[in-house]
């Protein structure tokens, strides 16, 4: 077994260590995203590491074998192979149950994890004793998720995409063109949060000629939003009453809400339903945080939809799965300068040099050392700064 202390192979600069990271291929359902591109892999080599990459884990967002072993990285067979061989493992999803056992004490996953919204993955993480570094809490000095952006800018802009589609009738929609045509009304589509998502499916639905509400908690946000955005766009603050009122007249619903780390908060809950238009959609987003509608349990792309008081719900926890050629592309773009600093430093000394690695540390060691995770599930939290000190 190889070890995960300080190793230098090949690197000249003793200050730098060698790690070997590991790219398995994605097992969740309709999953055809992959961690690493070989243009990835080729700036990693570069710098002396060793990059395993599975056999055909790239093949889904359209990069071959050849390209990742033309790029440096080797090929292994099985997934089995790649957690065995691996001290820093590089996903996209969170792992899930068959790969549980395959996790090694101290071997570093750098993935989402999304952990508030499950508590046997957590439970896993916990006793694999290994040192999970979730994407999505990787967090820049405005409070900004880095390694969130990219998927929520796809997820928002699919999200109207996939709203236009449920709204016709043979799919159970309502049979509303969004933007109408000359001489009648544009759909109504409500949009609850106004971050990354929301902006970006706010752009998208009001291109098409939507009229559209925007409505969050955030004053300042909502002023950038009214600055920035075309007329047909409105924003309104996001409350019990408001939210109940604006829902009646519905078309369509994004729910894009975040509260970083927590498990979102209900703002539809499932009475509100019964006063929808029949043939609403409700495409919520934030599912993957345990949704902002209570009726939302997370479906497929396999499945992506069911009707609650005959109002469609979209509820595909992985959204930017279903179209991994732009995804990957955007994902690895912004992973990538972390994943660097990862490898040529090991967790600890990238994190105590780059604080905006520090909140990605959920786990480590057996220890939840991220407050809302533990919070969510009553469990013992400790403070991530035993793990930083020298
Ligand atoms: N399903 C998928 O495939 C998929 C893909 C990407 C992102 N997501 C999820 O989408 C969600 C939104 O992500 P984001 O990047 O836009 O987050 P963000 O932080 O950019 O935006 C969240 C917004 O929600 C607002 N908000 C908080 N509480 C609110 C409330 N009570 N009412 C209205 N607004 C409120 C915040 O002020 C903020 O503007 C997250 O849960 C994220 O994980 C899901």
């Amino acid at each position: 077994m190889l070890s995960s202390s300080y190793i230098c192979r090949n690197n000249s600069n003793p200050n730098l260590r060698d790690m070997i990271i590991g790219v398995p291929k994605e097992i969740k359902n309709n999953e055809n995203r992959v961690a690493l591109t070989p243009a990835g892999a080729k700036e990693l080599v570069k710098r002396g590491h060793s990059v395993y990459v599975q056999h055909t884990a790239g093949e889904g967002s359209g990069f071959t074998d050849d390209q990742y072993t033309e790029a440096g990285a080797a090929i292994l067979p099985t997934i089995e192979d790649v957690y065995a061989i691996a001290e820093m493992i590089m996903k996209v999803k969170e792992p899930i149950e068959p790969e549980y056992k395959l996790i090694k004490e101290d071997q570093l996953l750098f993935t989402y994890f999304h952990f508030a919204s499950y508590e046997p993955l957590t439970k896993a993480m916990v006793a694999s004793k290994s040192v999970c570094l979730a994407y999505e809490t990787v967090e820049k000095a405005d409070r900004s998720l880095p390694l969130l952006v990219p998927m929520s800018e796809v997820a928002g802009r699919m999200a109207i995409q996939k709203g236009a589609n449920y709204l016709e009738k043979p799919l159970g929609g309502r049979g509303i063109l969004l933007g109408g045509v000359p001489g009648t009304l544009p759909a109504k589509v409500i949009i609850l949060g106004g971050g990354v998502v929301g902006t970006q499916a706010a752009w998208m639905a009001a291109g098409l000629g939507a009229d559209v509400t925007i409505m969050d908690v955030s004053l300042p946000r909502m002023r950038y939003l009214a600055d920035v955005m075309p007329a047909n766009v409105k924003t309104m603050m996001s409350n019990e009453y408001n939210v109940r009122e604006m829902i009646k007249d519905a078309d369509l619903i994004v729910g894009a809400v975040l509260i970083p780390g927590a498990k979102a908060p209900h703002l539809i809950t499932r009475d509100m339903l019964a006063d929808m238009k029949k043939g609403a959609v409700l495409v919520d987003v934030a599912v993957d945080q345990g949704g902002c509608i209570e009726t939302c349990k997370p479906t497929t792309h396999e499945n992506p939809t069911y009707v609650i008081d005959e109002v469609v719900h979209y509820c595909v926890a992985n959204m930017p799965g279903a179209v991994p050629y732009t995804s990957t592309l955007a994902l690895t773009n912004a992973t990538l300068p972390y994943a660097i600093q990862l490898a040529d430093k090991g967790w600890k000394r990238a994190a105590q040099e780059n604080a905006e690695l520090v909140p990605g540390l959920n786990v480590i060691h057996g220890d939840i050392v991220y407050k809302a995770v533990a919070e969510a599930f009553d469990m013992d939290y400790v403070p991530v700064d035993k793990y930083l000190v020298d």
